[in-house]
């Protein structure tokens, strides 16, 4: 079975209004959407927006159904000229900006009892989202995606994630998912399309086009599911 989880209705809807011989389960509020999706056998949950509803969501998920791979799909904010709106950022990699324990002696970023900083994508995974993104017609790129309690809307801010983890793109979920599917030992992806440049114009770029961007990653993520199943 194939866990994925998006944090909005948006990043998951059409897929779950898609999934046959649909089995609905709520858990802690979280709504599970099982059954099969493009010829596989599939878990769908929409989280809730942050790190926190996303690690309740991966560790449910993980116990309940056991996933062989969770992906995290959705939206996210460019840090880098190379991803514009619409490109789709694929991870090799997550870390989570907001961690901080510098003030005692930590590199910033560090999750301490497990010390990483960065939670290593499952590869044959990501490289095919990655080559189911360009053969879609768009542009893919591979790298570290940062995550953090936060709408990043500032130029200060991005060049911030940018220099401090060179991270290429951010959102607020997957590198929660990442370390609750590492702790599990559950392969994990997050496949995130642009919606905004994470700086002083997110706030008009986000509205205009996450929906499409949202689309974009749900339309790869069902040529990736198709893929699997021939
Ligand atoms: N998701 C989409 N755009 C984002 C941004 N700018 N910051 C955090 N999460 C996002």
């Amino acid at each position: 079975m194939i866990g994925i989880i998006g944090a909005m209705e948006i990043e998951t809807a059409a897929l779950a209004a898609a999934v046959e011989k649909k089995r609905i389960e709520v858990i802690s509020g979280i709504t599970y959407t099982s059954g099969l999706l493009d010829g596989q056998e599939v878990v769908i949950a929409t989280c809730g927006i942050g790190k926190v509803y996303a690690a309740i969501c991966a560790q449910t998920m993980i116990l309940h159904y056991h996933p062989a791979v969770i992906i995290n799909t959705g939206v996210a904010g460019t840090l880098t000229p190379a991803l514009g709106i619409g490109d789709v950022a694929v991870a090799t990699k997550l870390c989570q900006h907001d961690m901080d324990t510098s003030p005692i002696g930590d590199p910033v970023g560090l999750v301490s009892g497990i010390s990483k900083i960065y939670f290593e994508a499952d590869e044959k995974t990501s490289q095919s989202l990655a080559a189911c993104v360009e053969a879609s017609g768009a542009k893919a790129l591979a790298g570290c995606i940062a995550s953090g309690d936060q709408f990043v809307a500032t130029a200060e801010k991005k060049a911030y994630i940018r220099e401090t983890f060179g991270a290429i793109a951010c959102e607020m979920e997957g590198g929660a998912i990442a370390h609750v599917a590492t702790v599990n030992d559950v392969p994990f992806a997050v496949l995130r399309a642009i919606s905004d440049s994470a700086d002083g114009d997110a706030t008009m770029d986000y509205p205009t086009f996450a929906r499409m961007a949202a689309e974009r990653s749900v339309a790869v993520l069902r040529a990736y599911l198709r893929s699997l199943s021939v």
